[in-house]
């Protein structure tokens, strides 16, 4: 049997036969970053409407996706399967279902900017189409003139932000801020890294200006020649300190066929859950789902450069280093932090300390959880109250630097 790999269809198949589970529609051929930034979209937003649709509990309660650059774009699904539309709607209906199913008034809304004129066509005759309970308010034009609007429809609801971009012009902080101002509201940005490091030290002053204003600059310029980290690194304290976000954290979604990153997404929100949802959601897709996705895309690449199919490499997919590789060495590096912290601080409450862990490093809460018992277990580390054979740590449990008398955290 001849199997083109252009064939979508044949694809999934192929990658359902290796036992990944995964399934990867054929839209996405070509442009596999797009699938893996959609995945992480998805896998946030399905825990983001559950969680915040679990206030319904106390009374009716409104849940917002608020989509500021909304495409559709580049898609290839007449459905818009394949687009953060679809996928957006998708999430906050099922969030609603789970919990009408239990009695509880949820209502649901959505905003979609987008400027291109046709593209806005498409979504607009879309979204006629799509019978939905969702109160759905598609606006022509640009994202930073509509944050006004948004503010006043939207009030002081519950709200997912997505911030996707084609570059950076247009996607100044000083728009993502009004809409961060009320309690419950997530964001979640795409840092085009390829175009930003492009551009980054470029002279002139039309591109220092819009890399200020991404960048949510208030004093001084630019700092020049700052590899990727240090540019996140930046990215994420203005974030937090423009946008009245506390915890914020990014990961790498990489080239499909080379070793490198294509976009950073940073997720900033109120509470610590946001980064725990978001570290699982790295967990899931970049280090899991990713080595199937990009392997196929490798391999679809090199028949493409030799007119070959060559079905055995796309049959036993590599194991994709580029997450583990981050993974083990802040795995490492996220002790030590957490040892310096206590030495510097005494002892703390685990709550209130895998946070700040989880923003710069790429790690999950369970990984911190289970370096800290190995400490303990070592005798480096004190996790009280004592159990003998622990299996996890509770927020509330106090760790501190075994042998030391610490002062206890205020
Ligand atoms: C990367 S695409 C969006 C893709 C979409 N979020 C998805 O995941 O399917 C960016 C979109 O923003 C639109 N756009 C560009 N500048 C804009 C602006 N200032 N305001 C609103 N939309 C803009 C582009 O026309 C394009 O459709």
């Amino acid at each position: 049997m001849l199997i083109s790999l252009y064939d979508g269809e044949a694809l999934s198949r192929l990658v359902s036969d290796v036992g990944t589970g995964m399934n990867i529609p054929s839209e996405y051929n070509g442009r596999e970053q797009s699938y893996l930034k959609h995945r992480i979209l998805k896998e946030y937003l399905d825990q983001w409407g559950v969680k915040i649709g679990s206030t319904a509990r106390q009374g009716p309660v409104k849940l917002w996706y608020v989509d500021c650059f909304a495409g559709p774009w580049k898609n290839r699904d007449q459905g818009l399967r394949d687009t953060s539309i679809a996928i957006g709607l998708q999430a906050l209906e099922e969030a609603a279902a789970t919990w009408r199913t239990h009695g509880h008034e949820i209502r649901l809304g959505a905003i979609f900017v987008e400027k291109d004129r046709s593209a806005y066509q498409q979504l607009q005759t879309y979204l006629a189409k799509r019978s939905s309970d969702i109160d759905i308010h598609p606006w022509h034009g640009k994202f930073g003139d509509h944050v006004q609007r948004i503010i006043d429809v939207i009030e002081a609801d519950p709200a997912f932000v997505f911030v996707d971009p084609t570059g950076f012009k247009g996607v100044g902080m000083h728009f993502i801020a009004p809409l961060m101002r009320q309690r419950m509201r997530d964001v979640l940005v795409n840092v085009m890294f390829n175009d930003i490091n492009r551009f980054k030290d470029d002279p002139r002053s039309f591109l220092r200006q819009q890399m200020w204003d991404f960048f949510g600059l208030t004093e001084g310029s630019m700092p020049s020649g700052l590899a990727e980290n240090e540019l996140m690194a930046l990215y994420r304290r203005n974030l937090k300190r423009n946008c009245d976000v506390k915890y914020a954290a990014d990961l790498a979604v990489p080239h499909p066929t080379h070793e490198r990153t294509w976009f950073r997404l940073v997720i900033g929100g109120k509470h610590p859950k946001v980064l725990e949802v978001f570290r699982d959601a790295e967990r899931k897709v970049i280090g899991q789902e990713a080595a199937n996705v990009r392997t196929l895309a490798k391999q679809k690449a090199k028949e493409d450069r030799s007119g070959q199919l060559s079905l055995g490499a796309v049959v036993s997919p590599q194991r994709d280093r580029w997450y583990d590789v981050q993974n083990d060495l802040d795995c490492r590096n996220a002790i030590c932090a957490l040892k310096a912290l206590l030495r510097e601080h005494g002892r703390r409450k685990f709550g209130s300390l895998w946070p700040e862990l989880l923003e710069d490093y790429h790690v999950t809460k369970n990984d911190i959880a289970r370096l800290v018992i190995a400490a303990a277990n070592d005798g480096e580390l004190l996790i009280e109250p004592e159990r003998r054979r622990r299996s996890l740590v509770r927020d509330d449990e106090w760790v501190s630097i075994n042998g030391v008398i610490e002062r206890e955290e205020t």
